[in-house]
């Protein structure tokens, strides 16, 4: 199949592309770059033996994108791109529901247009809010109150409707759970700008010696060890996840959790990232993040049965993963 991915020099979709590549899909690759690199086109093909077509260009641009899709008439879109900066997204969050909504609608009018009909959507499992761990594809939404989650929320729903008036469109919606690691190479991986919000990325910068210490956002949350459990889940199973997703593709709606089904607490995080790289990580605890939930953790049993997919790489691995991008990419930049 030739797969159209947008946000695919991003972190998730460049070992999304990889995977495809190597399942002999053909990539075309839409990034704007707000968030990447256009060198990581160069480093998939370095990787995979074979270079994605690249544009740069933005997904809410109705007019180029109409181009791309008439030019390439690709089979299906996976839709990676988005900004996903929670706390920004409270700070600024027109910016965020303009930039999220409006490239899931154009994306969706083309492909409607150019008879494009599968479309596979990056959702995230914060959609589930509050709701009782383990979570499951069939609860009840309640996306925490930022604009970032509600514009999952709200992609999701708008790609419902559009699909139940379109009966010959599949639309796979993908819910991760925590994504960390890279790939195994060292050249593609997560490389946030400025300080890190999310915990992996953070621990490599303290791991490297440019921040001194993690801290530990609360330990008397009503978990084992009192500080908050969460679904790891390596990179390069969530990217496996969307070829068996493609492949698998059926008119309707789909919903599937990605995630391992077992979770791990910071403190737990924290020893398997010492133990997979030999080094110390230096923390202190501190007061609860706001709007952070006690234990966030998927119930994998439908992706499983019906995508014939389950994650096969343990904490170990997305640790030692992790770690030796951060050395390898940052010896380059
Ligand atoms: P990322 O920022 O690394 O990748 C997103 C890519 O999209 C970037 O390369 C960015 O330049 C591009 N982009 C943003 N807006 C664009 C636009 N309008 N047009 C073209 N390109 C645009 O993020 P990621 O971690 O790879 O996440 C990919 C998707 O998965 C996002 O939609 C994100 O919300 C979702 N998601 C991520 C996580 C996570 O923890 N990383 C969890 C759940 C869901
Ligand atoms: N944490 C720390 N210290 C840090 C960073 C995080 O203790 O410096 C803790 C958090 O309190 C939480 C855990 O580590 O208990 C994981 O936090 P992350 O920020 O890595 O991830 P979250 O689960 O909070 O959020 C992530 C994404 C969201 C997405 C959500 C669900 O950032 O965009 O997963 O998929 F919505």
């Amino acid at each position: 199949m030739l797969i159209l991915v947008t946000g695919g020099t991003g972190y998730i979709g460049s070992h999304t592309c990889v995977e495809l590549l190597n399942n002999n899909h053909d990539v075309i690759i839409v990034d704007n770059l707000v968030n990447s690199q256009a060198g990581v086109v160069e480093r998939i093909a370095t990787i995979t033996g074979k270079k994605p077509l690249f544009y740069q260009a933005d997904a809410t641009d109705d007019s180029v994108m109409d181009l791309i899709f008439s030019t390439h008439k690709p089979d299906g879109v996976i839709h990676f791109a988005g900004l996903k900066a929670v706390g920004e997204s409270v700070e600024i969050p027109l910016m965020y529901y303009r930039n999220n909504l409006l490239s899931t609608m154009v994306l969706l009018d083309n492909c409607l247009k150019h008879g494009v009909s599968h479309f596979v959507f990056s959702s995230s499992a914060t959609v589930y809010g509050d709701n009782q761990v383990p979570f499951l594809e069939t609860m009840e939404l309640r996306p925490r109150t930022n604009p970032y989650g509600e514009t999952k929320a709200m992609c999701e729903r708008i790609l419902t409707d559009v699909a139940q008036v379109n009966p010959e469109l599949s639309v796979t919606l993908l819910r991760y759970f925590n994504p960390v690691g890279a790939h195994k190479s060292g050249l593609i991986g997560e490389a946030p700008q400025g300080i890190p919000n999310n915990l992996m990325p953070y621990i490599t910068q303290v791991a490297k010696g440019s921040l001194q210490e993690l801290k530990v956002f609360g330990n008397d949350y009503p978990t084992p060890d009192g500080t908050g459990v969460r679904d790891y889940i390596h990179v390069v199973d969530l990217a496996e996840g969307h070829v068996a997703a493609v492949e698998q593709a059926a008119p309707g709606v789909h919903v599937y959790n990605l995630g391992t089904g077992k979770g791990t607490s910071v403190l737990e995080l924290i020893t398997a990232f010492e133990e997979a790289n030999n080094l110390k990580i230096p923390y202190r605890i501190t007061e609860r993040r706001a709007g952070d939930i006690a234990e966030c953790y998927a119930d994998v049993s439908k992706a499983r049965e019906e995508l014939g997919w389950t994650a096969k790489r343990g904490v170990f691995e997305m640790c030692r993963d992790a770690w030796r991008f951060e050395q390898i990419y940052a010896a380059e930049v």
